[in-house]
């Protein structure tokens, strides 16, 4: 092996860059060159490819967002595009890939290695949707971002007496709604994984007040969605004054938390040793802090589920 490749795919998340450049440096210290992809997989297709060096990758362990840019690319997905894809790894005379992405980016990478081409995959992503590995790299920066809103309008609503729903991003995965609820001390964590039953919410908003409480916060995942129908049906069944604030986009930028920094550098370090060792297809995680790595098979097949004692724990502590 001679010369990688890195690229990040699907959804922007703090933290790619830690791990952008980690994966160069880590791979210039073993001895390989290192060429960039701009925007994920589109940029593969077009040769949007060019050759980072040590200081290509300064200054960015603190920002947001990816320094080598990110698409969704349908073209990807259909055989033509993904054979130009594979073109341009010859063609660059690349020799390995690192992907950092999604469970979408993964299946990309997925084919990739299954064609023969070396390829490791960084679970880049705020939403904690990858079942094999305890935490995806922006998770926790998405959530310090969410707790410090969710402190923002507990002021008002403690000041107006407002019942507050706020819609927080995560796909089909509840787990940005479900961690940033128990960390904000939120009054009801509403998921796509659990069956909503409002009335018991409307029960305890009721309660709440009755026991002097001055605020109210529904932490609302995306995958639930319809913020403002809900809004509607618990202003009807009591008698509140129910705002809603969908916080979208805030909550995927931002600079990385010192966690996700440090995941991704870890993350970015081993994937590089996974392609010196000459171990291909695998997906990197991390399970009780320590590094692992699953086929992709494997680690695309595991289906991610709530926790459920963080779940109930949040519940218990907002009676
Ligand atoms: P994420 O990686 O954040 O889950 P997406 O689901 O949008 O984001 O996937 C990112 C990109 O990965 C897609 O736009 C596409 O280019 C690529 N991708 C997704 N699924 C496949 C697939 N089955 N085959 C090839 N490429 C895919
Ligand atoms: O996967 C990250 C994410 O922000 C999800 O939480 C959200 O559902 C989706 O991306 C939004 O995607 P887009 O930016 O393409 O609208």
């Amino acid at each position: 092996m001679k010369k990688i490749g890195v690229l990040t795919s699907g959804g922007d998340s703090p933290g790619m860059n830690a791990a952008i450049r980690s994966v160069v440096r880590t791979a210039i210290y073993q001895g390989l060159e290192v060429a960039g992809i701009y925007q994920g997989y589109q940029g593969l297709i077009q040769g949007d490819i060019e050759d980072l060096k040590i200081t290509s990758v300064g200054d960015i362990i603190h920002r947001g967002g990816t320094m080598l840019r990110t698409a969704r690319c349908e073209q990807f997905k259909t055989d033509e595009g993904f054979n130009k894809g594979l073109d341009m790894l010859r063609m660059f005379k690349l020799d390995g890939l690192v992907v950092i992405g999604g469970d979408g980016s993964f299946n990309g990478a997925k084919r990739l290695a299954d064609a023969g081409f070396p390829t490791i995959g960084i679970p880049g992503t705020i939403d904690n949707d990858l079942a094999y590995t305890d935490f995806t790299l922006g998770f926790d920066t998405a959530l310090t971002t969410v707790v410090s809103a969710i402190g923002n309008i507990r002021d008002t609503s403690s000041s107006h007496g407002t019942v507050n729903i706020i819609e927080v991003m995560g796909r089909d995965c509840g787990d940005i709604a479900l961690y940033a609820g128990l960390a904000g001390g939120a009054e009801a964590v509403i998921i796509p994984e659990i069956p909503n039953d409002v009335d018991a919410l409307c029960r305890t908003i009721i309660h709440g007040k009755k026991r002097g409480k001055l605020h109210s916060i529904i932490l609302l995942a995306e995958g639930v969605g319809k913020p403002y129908e809900l809004a509607e049906e618990i202003k009807r069944k009591t008698n509140s004054d129910v705002k809603v604030s969908v916080i979208g986009y805030l909550q995927r930028g931002g600079t990385p938390s010192p966690s996700d920094r440090i995941l991704g550098s870890r993350m970015g370090a081993y994937a590089v040793d996974l392609l010196v060792q000459g171990k291909f297809g695998r997906a990197v995680g991390i399970k009780g802090n320590q590094m692992i790595d699953l086929s992709f098979a494997e680690a695309l097949e595991m289906k991610k589920d709530y926790d459920r004692n963080i779940y109930e724990l949040a519940r218990i502590l907002a009676i």
